[in-house]
């Protein structure tokens, strides 16, 4: 018999990077399934847009998740506005890419731990005590299918988003037996400003933001850990894995993924790599401890 899908409606969502791109789609994805929604960016004035836009209540608050009380504040924010959370979505994420690992400078690899890595721990640091206290929650930790892999030109990034699959795998193995579901997001290529400029895959279609949204949903209700968008890349993966390390890389360079990061358009990355240089406020104030390029 299929399992019985978990109702939506009237569940308090917390998403960080939710002001553009697949936070937002997920933002409005949820709001389209009856829940209340809450979106956190470092980008507050398009946030309060974006809430606006999408209305039916929706909150837009200040966050930067490269700082653990920023993410304190937002989530005793939300739950002070909407109620207790029950659904977290460990969204905000960067991808700087086009550089080699030997060439890529040392503030672009910290601003990309500081928020694809410790913005999601300091997520699920925040949310799990008060999920476990409830007996209740879904994290939601939006990895990649870089986190599969390793691919030339998003050295970073890739470490980044396999460690995003590590922990979230291990999350879910301390939750098991507490009521706590945990979901791990690995989209292919979406169409978003995060993606612009990029090097198409040969077979691998790019996906709408919508589409990692409507899965989110999907995983939601069935409490499915591995959410894979498209569905098919799961199929993929598994072969993959079933090839020798020759086999896996020669397909790999076959369908062009070798290139999908290296090869980028620099004019059609501009805006975006600049926006994503200003995403770790601590970074770029210049703390002497933390600003590792002089
Ligand atoms: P996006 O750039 O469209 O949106 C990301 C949002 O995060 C922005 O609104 C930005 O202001 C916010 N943000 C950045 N730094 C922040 C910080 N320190 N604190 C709070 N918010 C911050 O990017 P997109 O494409 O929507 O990506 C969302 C997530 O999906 C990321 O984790 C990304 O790595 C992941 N992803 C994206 C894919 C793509 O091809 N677009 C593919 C696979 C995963």
């Amino acid at each position: 018999m299929a399992k019985q899908q978990r109702i939506l409606t009237g569940q308090v969502a917390a998403i960080t990077g939710a002001a553009r791109g697949i936070g937002r789609a997920t933002a409005e994805a949820f709001l389209r399934e009856g829940m209340k929604v809450a979106i956190g960016d470092l980008d507050l004035a398009t946030a309060e847009r974006t809430a606006a836009e999408l209305g039916h209540g929706t909150v837009a608050f200040p966050l930067d998740v490269t700082q653990r009380a920023s993410v304190k504040a937002f989530l005793d924010g939300v739950e002070e506005q909407l109620g207790p959370i029950d659904i977290m979505v460990n969204n905000a994420g960067i991808m700087q890419v086009g550089h080699t690992i030997w060439d890529e400078d040392d503030a672009t690899t910290q601003r990309m731990v500081d928020i694809n890595i410790n913005g999601v721990m300091f997520g699920m640091k925040e949310i799990v005590p008060r999920f476990l206290a409830r007996g209740r929650g879904h994290v939601v930790n939006v990895a990649s299918t870089a986190g599969k892999g390793g691919f030339p030109g998003g050295g970073t990034y890739c470490g980044t988003k396999h460690y995003v699959v590590g922990v979230t795998e291990a999350l879910r193995a301390e939750l098991r037996g507490t009521g706590i579901e945990v979901s791990c997001v690995m989209p292919v290529v979406v169409n978003t400003e995060l993606a612009s400029g990029l090097t198409p895959t040969r077979g691998v279609k790019q996906v709408e933001p919508s589409d990692v949204a409507d899965e989110i949903v999907a995983a939601l209700k069935e409490a499915r850990f591995d959410v894979f968008v498209p569905r098919s890349v799961a199929g993929i993966t598994k072969v993959m894995n079933l090839l020798p390390r020759s086999g896996r890389e020669g397909l790999s360079r076959a369908l062009k993924a070798d290139q999908v990061l290296a090869q980028i358009d620099p004019g059609k990355r501009a805006a975006y790599e600049l926006r994503a240089s200003h995403s770790d406020p601590a970074l770029e104030a210049g703390d002497p401890t933390r600003q590792l390029t002089p």
